[in-house]
């Protein structure tokens, strides 16, 4: 995992923008070198001296020449700048999918990611996994964005720029990772208490390992016996109200799919690792760890809580 830096591209999109943002940073750059330097040099050279005679200098008004330097060279600037924006634009901007490409709907809810691959049937959440596009055989990711609440904003610097994602509207965003790793996000528009806890992780694959994941993540949930006091509980409980475990009776939409809860590797969009300790103490105590978080602590006994959590783990 590298840091989340927008100069350290891995995907198309972000490789256009850093293009694009190191021109203008060069243009900028220059102007600025250009305007501090004059405003140096004239504080130096023109300054007061002792033997100063207290008389202004020879006062000089108009030049056409310095006039229209000053008037043509910014404004072709800006044509510069306006069109290379236009293009860049251009190129970002894509509202139909392209060929070949994986079609993922993420969905932004307070505080976390539901991520839905209509073509295989699954849905996870705050850990997204798509395929490496290989320039011989491409195939990038095609992002549908809706929010189920208020305004988030979808943004994994190293693969492309931040989009937001916004009720009763589609947005879309399209990526085309060229190596295979973990690429962290977060969502980049205020949404409520716990924003900044609204973390998210892509797992670039190779598309073997990606096709493997597909087929496990396509499994119901997995049954275990030792784990049917657990379960039984669970069921019993408020959870099945929020939260769907694929091939049981819970259903629920308003929380993360738990069907496969053990391949992710955090909690609660990315606060906390999923281990064993932390997992129970979100069970026990889910605003302990994210203040502010729609789940609720269910009031089980520390027993009953140990259950659920043994249930928990076997969901893989
Ligand atoms: Cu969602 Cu900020």
């Amino acid at each position: 995992m590298t840091p989340p830096s927008i100069f350290d591209p891995h995907s198309t999109p972000a490789h256009v923008i850093v293009d694009y943002t190191t021109l203008v940073l060069a243009v900028c750059g220059v102007i600025f070198a250009i305007v501090t330097g004059l405003i140096v040099y004239s504080i130096v050279r023109f300054r007061a001296r002792p033997d100063d005679d207290g008389r202004e200098p020879p006062q000089v008004y108009g030049s056409n020449r310095i006039e229209l330097a000053w008037t043509i060279i910014p404004v072709l600037i800006v044509i510069v700048l306006g069109l290379t924006t236009a293009r860049t634009i251009l190129a970002l901007q894509k509202n139909v999918p392209p060929p070949g490409s994986l079609a993922v709907t993420a969905i932004g809810h307070q505080w976390w990611w539901e991520f839905h691959y209509p073509e295989y049937g699954i849905t996870t959440a705050n850990e997204l996994h798509i395929p490496v596009s290989d320039p011989q055989a491409p195939r990038p990711t095609f992002f549908d964005l809706k929010s189920d609440d208020v305004i988030h904003s979808f943004w994994v610097p190293q693969l492309s720029g931040k989009t937001d994602l916004i009720p009763n509207r589609e947005n879309h965003l399209w990526v085309e990772p060229r190596t295979p790793g973990v690429y962290v996000g977060q969502c980049a528009e205020f949404c409520g208490t716990q924003h900044a806890n609204m973390l998210l992780r892509v797992v670039v694959q190779p598309p073997e390992e990606f096709e493997a994941w597909v087929r496990a993540q396509q499994k119901p949930a997995a049954v275990a016996e030792s784990a049917s006091l657990g379960r039984a509980i669970f069921e019993r409980t408020a959870c099945v109200n929020c939260h769907t475990v694929r091939g049981t009776p819970a259903d629920g939409r308003f929380g993360p799919d738990l069907t496969h809860l053990m391949s992710r590797t955090t909690l609660g969009a990315g606060v906390a690792p999923n281990d064993l300790p932390t997992l129970r103490e979100w069970v026990a105590h889910p605003d302990s760890l994210k203040p502010g978080v729609r789940m609720p602590a269910m009031q089980l006994e520390s027993e009953q809580i140990d259950h659920v959590v043994d249930y928990l783990v076997t969901l893989e």
